[in-house]
């Protein structure tokens, strides 16, 4: 039988130890948003340790359910990505306190038979398993949903999870990096693109209630440099950009003969001069391809990226439309500017 309840601990309010990087009026709306913080196939190697938005946070499941809380022991402030997993939750590594669903403090092992107070309970966030990944949101009081990524669940379609991409850079500046239809004759000649097609085909981006898409058609190919098949002489490429601000896009890439590849490019702003980027991918054919070579393949793009994201200056994405020069290429990258700067951004240097 229990003890009667008495206070273990009445001290000071939890204390989340971080080190900040985000301006904090800007850092307030960001983690009104969702972001992917790790694979789900990443949940059976123990508690993950992951940051979002400078927060540190543990990652680990209990039986069915994915918990998100706040890495620091209510004890003592130990990290509990360096505990280990038990049953029924993860376990503190220094007085051995388990945490089960929803953060909740299921076990003190020095005082067994006491009922334990909430102080002992970590700090949880809503957690949900999309797309492959695990998906939080830090401040869950605006209501907002998990970007929608097209044809993941259609019967048809291979969904892959490619590993995540570390970026010492700032997510505004991936995501546009990926929105950015100029740049492939010069940084993915490697992968995909021809250096000889350089000119950029006008498209207008338009509004929509997630954010915005763009139709980009052009005869830049995908197919991956030296591919045997290289599609119908002349064909033209749809490239369907759809994007969620603040760090969340989609590109549908129309192949030839109806087929479809869809990746998601989910940004997650680990500090302001971090980035993960994880990468699910869905695609109606080429079913026989070992996914690993996929994996391959968009790392090799991927690094062509993150060579060029990390070099850019201001770090912070500038939403001052005076801050950079641009071009008639640049209407998405100009569109994404403007949603960031209405959602109240600031990024300023
Ligand atoms: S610091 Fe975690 S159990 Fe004491
Ligand atoms: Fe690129």
């Amino acid at each position: 039988m229990n003890a009667p309840v008495t206070p273990l601990h009445t001290g000071a309010p939890l204390v989340v130890s971080h080190e900040a990087t985000f301006d904090p009026d800007d850092r307030a709306i960001l983690a009104q948003h969702w972001y992917p913080v790790a694979l789900a196939s990443d949940l059976d190697k123990g508690p993950l340790a992951v940051r979002l938005l400078d927060q540190r946070l543990v990652v680990y499941r209990v039986g069915a359910a994915v918990v998100v809380a706040s890495e620091f022991c209510p004890h003592r402030g130990v990290p509990l990505g360096q505990g280990t997993m038990a049953e029924d939750g993860v376990v503190c590594p220094y007085h051995g306190l388990r945490f089960g669903a929803g953060g909740r403090c299921v076990h003190i092992p020095a005082h067994p038979d006491r009922a334990i107070p909430a102080q002992f309970d970590l700090r949880a966030y809503p957690a949900q398993v999309r797309y492959g990944l695990v998906w939080t949101c830090l401040d869950p009081s605006a209501g907002t949903d998990i970007p929608a990524m097209p044809h993941w669940d259609e019967p048809g379609f291979q969904q892959i999870n490619c590993p995540p991409v570390d970026i010492a850079g700032f997510a505004g500046r991936q995501v546009e990096g990926f929105l950015d239809v100029a740049h492939f004759a010069f940084i993915h000649t490697a992968t995909f693109a021809d250096p000889a097609n350089q000119a950029v085909p006008a498209y207008r981006p338009r509004r929509t209630d997630y954010g915005f898409d763009a139709e980009y058609w052009s005869t830049v190919g995908n197919y991956p440099a030296g591919a045997a098949h290289t599609g119908p002489a002349g064909f033209r490429w749809l490239r369907h950009f759809r994007c969620t601000p603040p760090f969340t896009a989609t590109l549908e890439i129309h192949f030839p003969h109806d087929a479809r590849l869809v990746i998601m490019n989910a940004a997650s702003p680990v500090a302001v001069g971090q980035t993960r980027m994880f990468a699910p991918i869905a695609r109606n054919f080429d079913h026989d391809i070992p996914v690993e070579d996929v994996h391959a393949f968009n790392a090799r793009v991927f690094e062509e990226d993150r060579m060029v994201v990390e070099t850019q200056q201001p770090v912070l994405l500038p939403l001052d439309p005076a801050a950079e020069a641009h071009l008639p290429a640049d209407m998405s990258a100009m569109m994404y500017r403007r949603l960031l700067k209405e959602m109240g951004l600031a990024f300023r240097a």
